[in-house]
């Protein structure tokens, strides 16, 4: 594809890419004509992904490693970088809550928290900044969450950290900025991913109702309802916007 949206040449990586919206967006990143690095902890999820990418016309590079294990994690950047030639975009999306409330979640449960969702994105969007500012061109794109915004009961590791994500954004689009470098963060409403689908509203139908009402679109996110924005971000068309939290929730936040 060429034009304003074109990734043709471009290297991205994209964790959390076995399922949801990680895998949604590889699949719209590879379309627009990036090379995606495929990343998750589970070698099957993401060999999946990687093989419905190349089914599509694209091409794919499935890459697994925990993202909390700081070592792993650099060496799978470093190994981008040697086998691909460089690494362009950085989509940071692997993450989750735990539900766990505030008086009862041990210091261990409110640390892997912030561990998975912040420190980890901190640790990769700082070593893939290397390479981007050698070659003077990135994209650092935080996947964040209204939650970030506003709180739901039995979260606050996550408000936290996805808050703390979005502060991040803002302070490395200044710092690598001079660099070429664009950070900007998306922050999903409720998505019909199939975690959420098969899980989480099984366990609380009402759940679904609820929080459709609460959008202004009075419904759910489907889970490639982010694509649009991350080949945005990742793309020409967003060279002049950095520092900035796009909000793609189907207008939850804006409702009274
Ligand atoms: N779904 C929503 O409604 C929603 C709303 C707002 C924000 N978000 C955010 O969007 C992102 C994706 O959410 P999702 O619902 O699509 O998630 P999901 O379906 O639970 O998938 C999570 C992905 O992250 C990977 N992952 C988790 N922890 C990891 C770790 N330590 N190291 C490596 N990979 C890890 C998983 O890989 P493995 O399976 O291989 O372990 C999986 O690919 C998250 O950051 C989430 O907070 C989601």
């Amino acid at each position: 594809m060429t034009g304003l949206f074109s990734l043709k040449g471009k290297v991205a990586l994209v964790t959390g890419a076995s399922r949801g919206l990680g895998r949604a967006m590889a699949l719209a990143l590879a379309a627009n004509g990036a090379h995606v690095v495929v990343h998750g902890r589970n070698q099957a999820g993401i060999d999946i992904t990687a093989a419905a990418i190349r089914a599509a016309g694209g091409t794919a590079t499935p890459l697994a490693f925990d993202t909390t294990d700081s070592p792993a994690a650099d060496a799978a950047v470093d190994r981008i970088e040697a086998d691909l030639g460089h690494l362009d975009i950085l989509v940071n999306n692997a993450g989750y809550g735990n539900g766990r409330t505030a008086s009862e979640a041990s210091n261990a449960e409110w640390d892997e928290i912030i561990d998975v969702d912040l420190n980890a994105c901190f640790r990769l969007a700082r070593r893939a900044s290397a390479g981007m500012i050698r070659r003077r061109w990135g994209r650092i794109i935080n996947i964040s969450s209204v939650n970030a915004h506003i709180a739901r009961e039995a979260n606050a590791s996550y408000c936290a950290a996805k808050a703390g994500l979005e502060g991040l954004t803002r302070a490395l689009a200044v710092e690598w900025g001079p660099h070429g470098i664009t950070v900007n963060a998306i922050a999903p409403g409720y998505m019909m991913t199939p975690d959420n689908r098969d899980t989480k509203l099984r366990a609380d139908p009402q759940q679904h109702d609820r929080f459709a009402q609460r959008t202004a679109l009075c419904r759910w996110g489907q889970a490639d309802e982010l694509d649009g924005a991350v080949v945005y971000l990742a793309s020409n068309a967003a060279a002049y916007c950095t520092g900035h939290v796009l909000v793609v929730d189907g207008g939850m936040t804006v409702k009274i």
